[in-house]
């Protein structure tokens, strides 16, 4: 078996390198001069290792992604850097492995190898360990329409993996209107502003100070008690809380706004699934059409799960919306207008207040599917991953 190694830099740089790691147990299996389509081309290649060749603050900024989004490829940073400001600067984006800019052929490869062999020790005990990150599940809940069922489905789908035994928490990422608190009947008091407010890069510890918790053990981080204190978050921010929250929950339940923002695309890379959401009017269809589109060239296609939040009756059939949307639905949600209303009126989610409605029966089965550990994509990506090949050897 070989170890796959993704080269990020300049085209020469890279062209040079690719010449000089000519091994029978090293491949290189791309090279990728756009730091902004690193993660694309992990989940492409299913690199092991990432040789970055500079380190330019884009270059950095990639590691760290790769460090909080692909943890089972390690990047490893070529540098002549010896002034210890700038060692520390790519040690802080979580970068384990800096070796000197000009070694010779024979040792880099020597260096790579052992580099892998270290990391696959690490994961193993990590998949061992009960704190492994590797369990979490990040489910996005998405749509690009407004008023879909969107935060229904996020905050239902939420309780109804808590009453399974599940450790969940719930971000609600939709800044400015967010409205989980009060589907929860939690007040707003510490909400997601307050927490970057006190931190501009949060930890574990910090973020789990703001979070509210609700009755059925969900946690929650709400959004901003003001619209305009939604624009101060950054996607970095964003992205860090799913990071650090990753080692103390089984799911990350994501409510997210109707928009293509930086916000959106950091949720999309974090996702172990979406929940794609529609309607099955023709208006909403062809927006989910659109939607999808963008949706499937920024995520894996086998992570979207296609959710219809409504009746479906006579007029459009299954296999009319599967056609035009290029997928099947996954699960259908049925309208509960009556069920859907009470439950926001009361602040009480409706699996728990209306328990026997239709509506209340597909949220549950929805979060079956999802709890039932029988998503391929799932599957796909442990086939793909360092530990496997390694445990197959
Ligand atoms: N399955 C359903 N049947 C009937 N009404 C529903 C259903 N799901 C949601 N609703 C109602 O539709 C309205 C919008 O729902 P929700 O807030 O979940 O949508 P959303 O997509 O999150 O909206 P936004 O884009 O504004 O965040 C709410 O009044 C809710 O009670
Ligand atoms: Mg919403």
């Amino acid at each position: 078996m070989k170890v796959k190694v993704l080269l990020l830099g300049s085209e020469s740089e890279c062209q040079r390198l690719r010449i000089y790691l000519r091994d029978d147990e090293i491949s290189v299996v791309g090279i990728v001069s756009d730091e902004n389509r690193v993660l694309e081309e992990i989940s492409k290649t299913a690199a092991d290792l990432i040789l970055v060749t500079n380190t330019s603050p884009m270059s950095l900024r990639a590691c760290q992604q790769i460090y909080l989004l692909r943890p089972r490829s390690v990047p490893v940073v070529l540098t002549q850097e010896n002034d210890l400001d700038a060692l520390q600067k790519i040690i802080e984006t979580g970068v384990h492995y800096i070796l000197p800019a000009q070694m010779e052929p024979a040792a880099l490869i020597s260096e790579l190898k052992g580099i892998f062999t270290n990391e696959v020790n690490r994961i193993l005990s990590l998949e061992n360990s009960s704190a492994s990150p590797s369990k979490s599940k990040v489910v996005l809940v998405f749509g690009t329409k407004g008023g879909i069922g969107k935060s229904t489905v996020a905050v239902n789908l939420a309780v109804k993996l808590a009453q399974r035994q599940n450790r969940v928490v719930i971000l609600d990422y939709s800044f400015q209107f967010g409205c989980v608190g009060t589907m929860l009947g939690l007040s707003n008091r510490s909400t997601i502003s307050e927490l970057v407010q006190e931190q501009v890069s949060p930890n574990a510890d910090l973020t789990r100070q703001f979070l509210a918790l609700h009755s059925s053990g969900v946690s929650a981080l709400l959004a901003p008690n003001s619209p305009e204190d939604g624009a101060a978050i950054t996607a970095r921010q964003a992205e860090q809380i799913i990071s650090v929250l990753r080692v103390y929950y089984d799911y990350i339940i994501i409510d997210s706004a109707p928009v293509l923002n930086d916000i959106t695309t950091v949720c999309l890379d974090c996702a172990s699934v979406i929940v794609f959401i529609t309607k099955c009017d023709i208006a909403s269809l062809r927006n989910a059409k659109k939607g999808l589109a963008i949706v499937e060239a920024l995520a894996d296609s086998e992570k979207i799960k296609l959710v219809v939040c409504d009746d479906l009756n006579g007029q459009i059939r299954e296999s009319d919306i599967a056609r035009v949307l290029s997928r099947p639905i996954w699960q259908v949600i049925p309208h509960d207008y009556r069920a859907a209303t009470e439950a926001v009126n009361l602040g009480k989610p409706v699996v728990e207040s209306y328990p026997m409605s239709k509506l209340s029966k597909g949220l549950e089965q929805l979060a079956l599917k999802i709890d039932g550990g029988n998503l391929m994509d799932l599957k796909g990506a442990k086939k793909n991953s360092l530990i496997y090949k390694y445990k197959r050897r």
